[in-house]
């Protein structure tokens, strides 16, 4: 009876996994192009400096790279960096083999396998691919100590939004044929939506800061260098669809933002970080 309850939990995690999570996994083509969310990240990080000893989560690690800056300036404590797409662990974890007092896992920001270990619970350029943003506000918050914190950069609604570029691009007459059950795959949420979520899930100090962002490609190849490993949505396609998908998700986000004279891109993006604190335990 105890065997057919693990049984089920495993099956049903699996489907959960594979049904309504996208991830990414070209992690190499992520690594060389994404310099603009590692200045986000340290951006973030330099204003919230934690203690040499702080135990810190990264949700959403990616290819490891700001997880291991990040324990670098811990020497004393240590970084966990977790994410659901196996190849970004694999390559986190064969890249970053050092300082000792860090450590990647394969998990779900929707369900974190820790109960009050961490000071601080990070996570950078991912919370918008969690559709059940809640769920994963309640998993950080019950891995927090009492008085932990979490630091969280994120993308608000914006006009040019890859998410709904590509559902209205698979929704299209030339593609809706090889997306007959599109599903989205981010979700934006406003400052005001997200103070209303995090108030819900125990979180009080509650500071979001919106930042209206540009960021400048050098020409059309560079931005779809960029974008590549970020599109999800079509990853169940033949290598070649994926291209060309890409190429005229490329041209529908340059209608919206058209190249300057000279080729160079501006794409424009409302960012929002996020810090709050674990509410502390009430009195009974
Ligand atoms: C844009 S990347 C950000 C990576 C890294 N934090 C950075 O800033 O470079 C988003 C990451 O979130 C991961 N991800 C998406 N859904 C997830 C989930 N439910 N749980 C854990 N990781 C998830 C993806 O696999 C991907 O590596």
């Amino acid at each position: 009876m105890r065997k057919l309850g693990i049984v089920s939990f495993i099956l049903f995690s699996c489907l959960f996994c594979a049904s309504f999570a996208a991830t990414i996994n070209q992690a190499e083509l992520y690594h060389r192009h994404s310099s603009l969310q590692w200045q986000w990240a340290m951006s973030a990080l330099e204003k919230n400096p934690m203690q040499d000893h702080a135990r810190v989560l990264d949700v959403g690690c990616g290819d490891g790279k700001i997880t291991a800056a990040l324990a670098e300036i811990l020497p004393e404590g240590y970084v966990i960096g977790l994410d659901l797409s196996p190849q970004m662990i694999a390559f986190a974890s064969k890249t970053f083999t050092s300082p000792r007092n860090l450590l990647f896992l394969r998990g779900d920001a929707r369900a974190l396998p820790f109960d009050k270990q961490f000071d601080w619970v990070v996570s950078f350029c991912t919370q918008h691919w969690i559709l059940e943003q809640e769920m994963a506000l309640r998993s950080m918050h019950e891995s927090l100590v009492e008085g932990g914190k979490i630091l969280i950069v994120t993308l608000a609604p914006s006009p040019n939004n890859l998410g709904p570029q590509c559902q209205r691009l698979a929704h299209s007459e030339k593609w809706s044929q090889y997306f007959p059950n599109f599903k989205p795959t981010r979700l934006y949420l406003t400052a005001t939506a997200y103070r209303e979520l995090l108030q819900k899930t125990g979180f009080d100090s509650i500071v979001i800061e919106e930042t209206p962002s540009v960021t400048t490609f050098a020409n059309r190849e560079a931005f779809r260098q960029w974008l590549k490993p970020l599109v999800s949505c079509s990853t169940h396609l033949a290598v070649d669809l994926q291209e060309a998908f890409l190429t005229n998700l490329v041209d529908l986000m340059l209608q919206a933002e058209p190249p300057a004279a000279d080729g160079t891109i501006d794409i424009h993006d409302l960012k929002l970080e996020i810090t709050a604190q674990k509410s502390p335990l009430q009195d009974i």
